[in-house]
């Protein structure tokens, strides 16, 4: 096992915010965030996200951060340190496994991102118009195209974990975070401003309460805000373990909670106020093509598109890649710090294995008819919609309630508290956060989770 010495360390606080939040920023916010708000119907899903984010993960984002630098090890290892010869320590192999999951889904998205940087530059996306949703369907059917980008994402993701965990990432958050939100800012004006914005604007804002009654929103909703703060998985457990004791865990929360949300919440005033001044727009019915569909048309509203669409690719890849990079982490550091494997070898391994589940994830988009077919609609539509929704829906909440249950009742929230509150570190509220990782999480979470069950089988 890694000693404390030789663990790594970040460089600074800032360093491990622009970590933390470059996990956290990725394709959850900019693709995964409008996508579920359009399948679920609008605004009624962004006001349980909102609520999801604040009362029940951001007070398991600090538990997993305080289990992390308190144990000073990856999931696994941090359980069996807390509660040694209990069988907690499943919850962290649930995180390494769900990880893998999640990178191979992700690493298929990811690689639509970069085939969408080329086609940006190359102007094949600048025609706009309504051909715009079928080039999507035409280049993820494509079989071959699918797989060779996702190769290509997860290889960069790879060699980018490889390179450094914890120098890299934040150099490179230090400018991606600025850059991304200008331009976010930049496309949103762009796209409030274009005819027939105001009733994207409503869709996006004004709740149509009819929504709430429908039940699978509660647990996308749910999933959503769990994937979009890299939660339940120990991912970010993972990056507190390299965190100093001196570093307070208080600020960094907030910050990345802010940043998370802002910039999902940004997404949405992008893609919904474009959308619907395309004719014949419906947000429910385009799935996870709805950026791709959306987006080229914003760009060829704008002078320079081909060099915006551009940019605005390559960034979407650089923050995707910061996430699959903390990803890949939590599998990596389990056999460095289980198994003494060499990081090089272990990056391989697991990546090896990660890409071994994305060729189905990538070729269900047409390409093999039979990896669509056997997926109802409920359960995400096609082989990478299912291996999504177990993760999202079900595996990031159940381990999260797991983390919740167990800073709250067994390793308990006063020697929490204490290690949160550790040289003089600033943390608001302490007694609030006590209460809602003992409750109001793992009850919220439960009831969700019994909702989604039913939402599925009826
Ligand atoms: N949060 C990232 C995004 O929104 C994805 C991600 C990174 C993630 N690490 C994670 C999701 C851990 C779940 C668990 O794109």
């Amino acid at each position: 096992m890694t000693t404390s010495q030789e663990r790594g360390m970040w460089g600074s606080r800032l360093g491990f915010i622009l970590a933390a939040a470059g996990s956290a920023v990725g394709l959850g916010n900019i693709w995964g965030f409008p996508t579920r708000v359009g399948q679920g119907g609008g605004a009624v899903f962004v006001v349980i996200y909102l609520f999801c984010i604040v009362l029940i993960c951001a007070p398991i984002l600090v538990a997993e951060f305080v289990l992390g630098r308190g144990s000073r090890q990856s999931p696994v290892g941090a359980f069996k340190y807390f509660s040694s010869g209990t069988r907690w320590w499943w919850v962290g192999a649930l995180g390494v496994v769900t990880s893998v999951a999640i990178v191979a889904f992700y690493s298929v998205i990811g690689g639509w991102t970069i085939g969408y940087v080329w086609y940006s530059a190359t102007g094949a996306l600048s025609s706009g118009g309504e051909g715009a949703g079928d080039f999507f369907t035409q280049f993820t059917g494509n079989g071959f195209k699918g797989v060779f980008c996702t190769f290509l994402f997860l290889g960069l993701a790879a060699a980018s974990n490889i390179g450094g965990v914890r120098t890299g990432i934040e150099r490179v958050a230090k400018t991606l975070m600025p850059a991304l939100l200008v331009l976010l800012v930049l496309l949103a004006v762009r796209s409030l401003t274009l005819p027939g914005a105001a009733e994207g604007l409503a869709y996006y804002m004004r709740p149509d309460l009819s929504q709430a009654f429908n039940m699978s929103v509660f647990g996308a909703a749910l999933g959503q805000a769990f994937f979009s703060l890299s939660l339940g998985n120990g991912a970010m457990l993972t990056y507190g373990s390299y965190l100093r004791r001196s570093e307070g865990i208080g600020r960094v929360v907030l910050w990345v909670v802010l940043l998370d949300t802002f910039i999902a919440l940004l997404a949405g005033l992008i893609i919904f106020p474009a959308g619907f001044s395309i004719a014949g727009f419906d947000p429910a019915s385009t799935g996870p093509g709805l950026i791709f569909a959306v987006l080229p048309e914003l760009f060829a509203t704008l002078v320079g598109g081909r060099l915006f669409g551009g940019a605005f690719f390559i960034l979407l890849v650089i923050a995707a890649l910061t996430s699959a990079i903390s990803l890949l982490e939590v599998p990596v550091a389990h056999v460095i710090d289980r198994r003494q494997w060499s990081r090089p070898k272990a990056v391989l391994v697991v990546s090896g294995s990660a890409f071994l589940l994305s060729i189905p994830c990538a070729l269900g988009f047409g390409a093999v008819e039979s990896l669509t077919d056997f997926v109802p609609a409920q359960w995400g539509g096609n082989f990478l919609g299912l291996v999504a929704t177990l993760c999202n829906n079900f595996s990031l909440p159940i381990g999260g309630m797991l983390i919740a249950i167990f800073v709250g009742y067994v390793w308990r929230v006063d020697r929490a508290v204490a290690e949160l509150l550790a040289e003089h570190a600033w943390f608001p509220a302490p007694r609030l956060w006590g209460l809602l990782i003992r409750y109001v999480s793992p009850l919220g979470i439960s009831i969700i989770l019994v909702i989604s069950m039913l939402a599925v089988i009826m």
